[in-house]
């Protein structure tokens, strides 16, 4: 069915930090030249999209640099925003889910659905961090898997084997932020009764979608439906999102993921009081490009929503994407393993289309795909330069060289077999990128427009006019048989910024510019047409469209992320990451300062240490404790040489009840530090203090 209109959204991004390449090449490039090729087309079509500046990683981020979520949201929302300018991904709107018109429109939303009566209310036990004083989202749980055993698992999914967890299903939870052991604490939220849409997704999607969603989108949608649906809490206790639109309800706030999505529907609210023609009509086609970790909420939990709601249109295809690794490995913010937009930026100033090509050829539609700058480099010099940018180059150059500097006249006499198969590629070349473009077949579309320009470069060196004006007297005889050649190429020329123009937007104006044609020119019904350019029009010498990447600039990236790499190791770990690390051992429960005053900690020296006969573990030392000396065995014979500790000053824990150890009385016990990998470090004083000095 041709719709009236298309909407256009692309993920929001959190704003919590900048965006990097995995994010251009997951949803915003493919979203930007969905758009501007629907725009070429001339459609109504409206492209959405914002900061998400709701949610825990927020809030997290904002402890970490130990400030505001606010100044976290303002800061990283005009850093995104630029660096989506900059590289020219073209937002109708780029909104912010803190404005006051989406947290209107979120709350309007949620308390329609509670006034249907739709939420089902309920308390329970949640995990508590009593450290942070926070109740923790699943994410920010972490605890041992129960299928595959892996001792860091989130409260949401195990990375390392992929199931989907709850947190209740976690061996001895944790806080991913302060590693302290949960309790857990009655709170009441409102839940959305998923299953019962369970029904109508099976029929809407598993039936209505199948070969027609990609096939990643509903492989994953089919098995989240299949292995059946429950209630999800949409309510959070937080003091940071949308305040939940309710008497009673203080401290909590929407889950992101309930107010996220409107978001596209506030935006679109912020951009136009047409908006609901976009939002209520069936005649809209609505588009939502994300990476693969937001499918489930944009093929199930929000169109559940919409249809809860009613009124709204639903998603007539969410083409996402899969991840994009950099140089063989994972992008990890934390680790800053990632190539950042706004360094590109600065790196390889008015540069951007290389990257847009890169990003777009290489794009990880089907699988996960890797991006090295090797690659970067290669397919820049080899495609882009050598092909394309060479095809136009050199029909400039002819032309001033052959034709006078002008587009030079057809002869239709001298029409050749090459020409007119030539002409039909370059008409058949529109029919192919517009097919790969509606089927969100991007790299395909990409390939058809480079394989024209390969085809016009062997359509040149076949017909090698230069080789037809050897002499002026030769030059006087095959002049039609130049000018048809010339024209052809330039005309060819004229249909490559057409056709490249939603994927590289710079390059085409630019092209523009060279062939002094108005922008309108990009109008996709022009391509196919072989009179773009008029004739005996002089135009200029030829701008260079690419420039090749050197060896160099590969090796500086390569080594920036290495780099980075290392900093960031040397660098504490973010609370995530320390979280991450399975050495690291959870933090007791808590306890109250009079707890804590009971252990009666003092300094000592070590005035002798001898081996404990047959324990291999065990030293017998004495200590002088200021106001006596006494005996304490230690298990730390494995680590260090008796004569080696003589003279040391130690902490020791000096109310702790006398232990029998093979016979020997041990009163108290000394500190150790235990680094991950076993080795143990004496905890004492920095300075000397007084043997029998009390550690408060
Ligand atoms: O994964 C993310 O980055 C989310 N902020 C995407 C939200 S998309 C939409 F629902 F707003
Ligand atoms: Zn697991």
């Amino acid at each position: 069915m041709e719709h009236k209109r298309i909407l256009v959204t692309a993920a929001l991004p959190y704003a919590n930090g900048p965006v990097h390449i995995g994010h251009l090449a997951g949803c915003y490039l493919p979203a930007d030249i969905y758009t501007r090729y629907q725009r070429a087309q001339k459609r109504d079509v409206k492209l959405i999209c914002g900061t998400d500046e709701h949610g825990v990683p927020i809030t997290i981020r904002a402890q970490k640099e130990g400030t505001t979520p606010q100044a976290i949201v303002d800061k990283y929302h005009a850093i995104i925003s630029e660096s989506f300018k900059d590289m020219g991904i073209n937002f109708d709107i780029f909104s912010r889910t803190s404005n006051q018109i989406h947290h209107e429109t979120s709350q309007a939303f949620f308390k329609k659905l509670y006034d249907a009566g739709l939420f089902e209310e309920k308390e329970s036990e949640q995990f508590y961090d009593e450290v942070n004083g926070q109740f923790l989202a699943d994410r920010y749980i972490q605890g041992t898997c129960p299928i595959c055993e892996n001792p860091n698992a989130y409260g949401d999914q195990c990375e390392k084997c992929g199931s989907t967890l709850s947190p209740d299903q976690l061996i001895n939870p944790r806080s991913a932020l302060s590693s302290v052991q949960l309790v857990k604490r009655p709170t009441k939220h409102w839940y959305f009764p998923l299953n019962n849409y369970e029904g109508w997704l099976k029929e809407w999607i598993v039936e209505g979608k199948k070969d027609y969603w990609k096939p990643n989108v509903y492989g994953q949608c089919k098995s989240w439906i299949d292995s059946g649906l429950n209630p999800r809490a949409m309510t959070r206790d937080s003091n940071w999102g949308v305040p939940v639109p309710l008497p009673g309800a203080e401290g909590k706030v929407l889950y992101v993921w309930f107010d996220a999505p409107i978001g596209y529907i506030s935006a679109t609210k912020e951009l136009t009081n047409q908006w609901s023609d976009y939002w209520c009509s069936e005649d809209t086609k609505l588009v939502h490009f994300i990476g693969k970790d937001n499918i489930v909420f944009h093929c199930i939990i929000f169109p559940a929503m919409l249809k809860a709601h009613g009124g709204f249109v639903l998603p007539e295809n969410v083409p996402a994407n899969e991840f994009l690794n950099i140089e063989g490995e994972k992008v990890s913010t934390s680790r800053n393993w990632a190539v950042w937009v706004h360094e590109y930026v600065k790196d390889f100033p008015d540069q951007q289309d290389l990257l847009r090509y890169v990003l777009c050829a290489n794009a990880p539609e089907s699988k996960d795909n890797d991006f090295t700058w090797k690659d970067f480099q290669e397919r820049v010099n080899s495609e882009l330069v050598a092909v394309f940018g060479n095809l136009v180059n050199r029909a400039f150059v002819l032309m001033h060289k052959l034709c006078k500097g002008r587009v030079p006249a057809v002869h239709p006499d001298a029409i050749t077999p090459e020409d007119l198969a030539l002409i039909e590629a370059i008409k058949a070349t529109k029919v192919s990128v517009e097919n790969s473009i509606e089927s969100y077949k991007f790299r395909e579309g990409l390939s058809e427009v480079i394989d024209l320009a390969r085809k016009g470069n062997k359509y040149l060196q076949e017909c090698a006019p230069w080789s037809l004006a050897k002499t002026p007297e030769m030059a006087a005889e095959n002049q039609a048989k130049i000018d048809n050649c010339i024209n052809l190429c330039l005309q060819l020329s004229a249909n490559l910024a057409i056709y490249i123009n939603p994927f590289l937007p710079f390059t085409a104006k630019k092209m523009c510019k060279m062939m002094k044609v108005v922008d309108r020119m990009l109008e996709w019904e022009n391509g196919g047409r072989t009179d773009l350019l008029k004739t005996s029009y002089p135009l200029p010498a030829p701008e260079l469209l690419f420039r090749k990447i050197e060896d160099a600039e590969v090796e500086a990236q390569v080594e920036k992320l290495r780099k980075n790499l290392v900093n960031n190791m040397n660098q504490a770990p973010a609370p995530t990451e320390a979280a991450k690390e399975p050495e690291i051992a959870p933090v007791k429960p808590v306890i109250t300062i009079d707890d804590f005053m009971k252990i009666d900690l003092r300094v000592g020296t070590i005035i002798s240490a001898e081996k404990v006969e047959k324990a291999d573990k065990l030293l017998k030392l004495q200590l002088d404790m200021g106001f006596e000396t006494r005996t304490v065995v230690s298990g730390i014979a494995m680590h260090f040489k008796p004569e080696d500790i003589i003279g040391k000053q130690v902490t020791v824990v000096a109310n702790l009840a006398p232990r029998k150890m093979k016979g020997i009385e041990s009163n108290g016990m000394i500190l150790m530090a235990q680094n991950s990998d076993g080795s143990l470090k004496f905890v004492s004083p920095l300075e000397t203090a007084d043997n029998g000095s009390e550690v408060r």
